[in-house]
């Protein structure tokens, strides 16, 4: 079998353990969490419930995680597969703050709610107001300047309108590291406009949120601590083993009102296995779920906090050297500023960005670097996204020089 697995399986992953993947936003992996993978498949856990080690280390994730976003010690925190999902269930959490838990079981009936978030908030967040029933046409996307942060005066604009037009404002989702190029917008402003206008501030910090954790990166997340919930993911820039995706809200009681249901095989017991209070399985749909919180705890019992922040900083840093490098470039150009840790990029004369494209198939299919692409202001860009905790300077420069290799010789 793991013949097999030598000759079928290994080969064909996509990569992203290699010091030159540099797609999307994908961590890539450690000994330690490879490691607690494996004893989380011995133990065999079932984390949905139960009085147990599982639901106890999840726990403590949550109080580690709201320590580093500045949250309350009794903010309540659950697993699930990733941000996407998290934005999901935060968004069920402010539906419930608007409406009251009754819309569990009664529904929408004629609530017409509205929710905000920028142009560089990801896909996940308007699928989000379709599975909520809300409507995807229902969230105002709103322009950004040119550091691609939300315009706050659009967006009191747009809260305005959908007032005085009897609409139901409930939610403005924030983006902490937007999926295109990184950008933060002013979450202090935000919590500022969700206070005075009573609305919902969730943060999309799939990975941009643990910037907390880097003294020189923190000042990005300014405003965080005010938000009423968090959607991140500790697979991205953490580099847990895939899939440790998490939601921090600040009020418990909302949260555990949105999901825990009365069932009688659920019901707590004083003692036995059935004891405790609050269970995973209160604060999201799942029921069977893995042991996530054991890669978590291990990984950062291992390798500890400080650490993990030095890696992004050195993957801000390569993304630095290479936006200069591309800045000299006689072939390239930047395609959007670079606050964090992607670079865009694009040929100077590729007006539909279809080269770009070509450029990128190429690198990959030939095993030279693995960028992906987005589209910015219409035309496709290559995309490079340094996460890797194994990527040097050395790796970033090779990217460079063999995009410049094969826009010279396209066909070669
Ligand atoms: C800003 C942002 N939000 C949400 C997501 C979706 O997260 P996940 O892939 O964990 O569902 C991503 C993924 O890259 C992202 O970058």
């Amino acid at each position: 079998m793991l013949d097999d697995y030598e000759t079928l399986i290994a080969p064909f992953s996509v990569g992203n353990t290699h010091p030159r993947f540099f797609g999307w936003a994908h961590g890539a992996g450690t000994p330690a969490g490879m490691v607690a993978e494996l004893l989380a498949g011995a133990l065999d856990a079932n984390c949905g419930g139960r009085d147990h080690i599982g639901p106890i280390v999840e726990r403590q994730i949550a109080l580690w995680a709201a320590e580093a976003f500045g949250f309350p010690a009794a903010s309540s925190g659950v697993f699930v597969t990733g941000t996407s999902q998290a934005n999901f269930l935060a968004l069920l959490v402010a539906r419930d703050a608007a409406l009251g838990h009754d819309v569990r079981k009664a529904g929408l009936g004629g609530a017409r709610l509205t929710a905000y978030a920028s142009v560089e908030a990801h896909a996940c967040v308007s699928q989000a107001m379709e599975l909520a029933g809300v409507g995807s046409g229902a969230l105002r996307q709103i322009e950004t300047d040119a550091a691609g942060a939300l315009r706050l005066d659009r967006l009191a604009a747009a809260v305005a309108a959908d007032r005085a037009a009897g609409l139901t404002p409930f939610l403005v989702v924030g983006t902490a590291g937007g999926v295109n190029f990184g950008a933060f917008d002013d979450l202090a402003a935000l919590a500022d406009l969700c206070a005075a206008e009573r609305l919902w501030l969730h943060v999309d910090g799939a990975f941009g949120a643990l910037a907390t954790l880097s003294p020189r990166l923190k000042p990005l997340t300014r405003g965080l601590e005010r938000a009423q919930s968090v959607a991140f993911d500790f697979h991205k820039w953490a580099h847990v083993p895939y899939d440790a995706g998490f939601l921090l809200v600040r009020d418990r009681q909302a949260h555990r009102g949105t999901f825990a249901a009365p069932a009688a095989y659920l019901s707590r017991a004083p003692r036995g296995l059935a004891a405790g209070e609050d269970w995973p399985c209160d604060f999201g749909p799942d029921l069977s779920r893995g042991f996530r919180a054991l890669k978590v705890w291990m990984t950062f019992q291992t390798l500890g906090a400080d650490a993990i922040a030095r890696a992004m900083e050195a993957g801000c840093a390569h993304a630095a050297h290479l936006a200069q490098r591309i800045e000299a470039s006689e072939a390239f150009e930047l395609a959007a500023p670079v606050p964090l840790n992607i670079v865009c990029f694009s040929l100077k004369r590729d007006a539909t960005g279809e080269a770009n494209a070509e450029i990128v198939m190429r690198l990959q299919e030939r095993g030279l670097a693995a960028p992906s692409t987005t589209r910015i202001g219409g035309r496709t860009v290559i995309r490079a996204a340094i996460f890797n905790h194994r990527t040097r300077r050395s790796d970033v420069d090779a990217l460079l020089d063999a995009a410049v290799a094969v826009a010279a010789a396209p066909t070669g």
